[in-house]
């Protein structure tokens, strides 16, 4: 690096949405206190996206803006990119082409680093240029840089959390206002929560790529969010959190890591992603709107938790622009090379057997759909008694669904996933039960 550019660090903008807006508006309104900290200023210098018209509501003086993001990595003037584009495969063949270029990459793209993750991190190992992604999970949360080195020093036990700020904030709102799930999701993309495609967020997919992320930095295990169990938040109804808050819990949408360490079988993974009851007095019951919360265990540190929000204009440019402050220190440093970015180094990310869902044991919500006619409640405890599922209450709202049919709701004990399958492959089939089975699992802590 030369003098010259060592006098400000210049940046690139691909991808000119609520984020990429609020970025620039973080770049010019502390544009100060992140010199005082860096010792030269960083510019953004360049913007390109499809859109030039649309009007971002933010000062661009002295930026370029068109829609030429390959002529931006180019540019010499851009010694940093930026990729907030999202989507698969425009952001992966702008992030290949800026790590060609030599140049370090800030995205945000959690779904994009989820499915190709192996491949930009080589890309960049083999470069020996930086990719960073503070903010591809928990918004403005810095869960990833508290991994890879606040809690290095650990072997990590456990991450589990609430990822997705669009969902919580529904999971929120349909609790305190009975409203339909159409209405409340329509208010969170108005708030710029959602992703475009706002599938990703209620069937809990961005929440599993943001744990495969996780997953992979806290145990040095390499998997893809398809591996990952998931299931989202669509069919819940206003009647399961109030049922939920007489039995003692809220219902949120979990992401689950753990890691298993048996004597003498090794490492094996747990991850799963789905609407969870956790206890009213707990601290993620508490957590509401577009907030993230993630509790992690390391065996040195015990548990540690990081609450902050999980999506959002100026939250999320907090964290790419912290990713920008850690580079531009770099390369002020001559750039030694990237750390890490998924906390171990690459020949250290293995394949480590999964935890299979069926072998895992809790205690569920239930609510099975029935006629409301004499014996059902009787086919169903039998069904479950059958395959040793106990049941710990037993609740049925007669009136509470449409004509002749009822919700039944049922709280189990401790009892195997399998065995609950088994047992509700039986029920669900019925002639009596006019729709699958609402399943909520339990997360009581510990
Ligand atoms: N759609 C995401 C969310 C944005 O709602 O959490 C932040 O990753």
């Amino acid at each position: 690096m030369t003098e010259e550019k060592r006098r400000s660090i210049g940046v690139g903008l691909i991808g000119f949405g609520t984020i990429g807006a609020g970025v620039v508006k973080v770049l010019t309104s502390n544009a100060t206190v992140i010199e005082q900290r860096l010792g030269f200023p960083l510019r953004m210098v360049a913007i390109a996206d499809l859109d030039t018209e649309t009007d971002r509501h933010v000062d661009l003086s002295g930026i370029r803006f068109d829609s030429d993001a390959e002529g931006l990595i180019a540019s010499p003037d851009v010694d940093i990119v930026i990729e907030l584009v999202g989507g698969y495969d425009v952001a992966r063949r702008f992030i290949l082409s800026a790590i060609a270029a030599g140049k370090p990459v800030v995205t945000a793209n959690k779904a994009l680093l989820a499915l190709h993750g192996k491949e930009i991190f080589s890309a960049a190992g083999e470069a020996g240029v930086d990719v960073a992604f503070e903010a591809a999970v928990g918004g403005g949360i810095p869960i990833l840089r508290s991994l890879r080195e606040g809690l290095s020093a650990n072997h990590i036990e456990s991450v589990l959390g609430i990822l997705n700020g669009t969902t919580n904030y529904v999971l929120t709102e349909m609790e305190r206002t009975q409203e339909d799930f159409e209405v409340v999701l329509k208010r969170a993309q108005e708030l710029g929560y959602a992703e475009a495609d706002p599938t990703f967020d209620v069937d809990g997919i961005d929440a599993a790529h943001k744990l495969a992320l996780l997953t992979s930095m806290a145990f040095g295990a390499e998997l893809s969010f398809e591996q990952i169990p998931t299931e989202g938040i669509r069919r819940l109804m206003p009647i399961d959190f109030e049922l939920a808050r007489e039995f003692g819990y809220r219902i949120k949408l979990l992401g689950v890591a753990k890691c298993h360490r048996e004597e003498g079988a090794g490492e094996r993974i747990e991850t799963r992603v789905h609407p969870t009851m956790v206890p009213l007095g707990s601290m993620l019951a508490n957590v509401d709107a577009a907030m993230n919360a993630i509790e992690v265990r390391g065996d040195a540190v015990g548990p540690t938790l990081y609450y902050g929000a999980g999506a959002g204009e100026m939250p999320t440019a907090s964290a790419v622009v912290a990713d920008l402050i850690e580079i531009a220190r770099e390369l002020q440093r001559g750039g030694a090379g990237p750390v890490a970015p998924l906390s171990y180094l690459a020949h250290h990310l293995v394949v480590k057997p999964l935890v299979a869902q069926d072998e895992l044991n809790g205690r569920f919500y239930l609510r099975i759909t029935a006629a409301d006619e004499p014996g059902v409640l009787a086919k169903v405890t039998g069904a479950l008694g059958a395959e040793g599922v106990g049941i710990a209450s037993v609740v049925q709202k007669s009136g509470a669904g449409e004509a002749a049919r009822i919700p039944i709701i049922i709280l189990t004990h401790r009892a195997n996933e399998a065995s609950l399958s088994a047992a509700l492959a039986q029920v669900d089939q019925l002639s009596d039960v006019a729709e699958p089975t609402l399943v909520v699992r339990i997360e009581e802590g510990d």
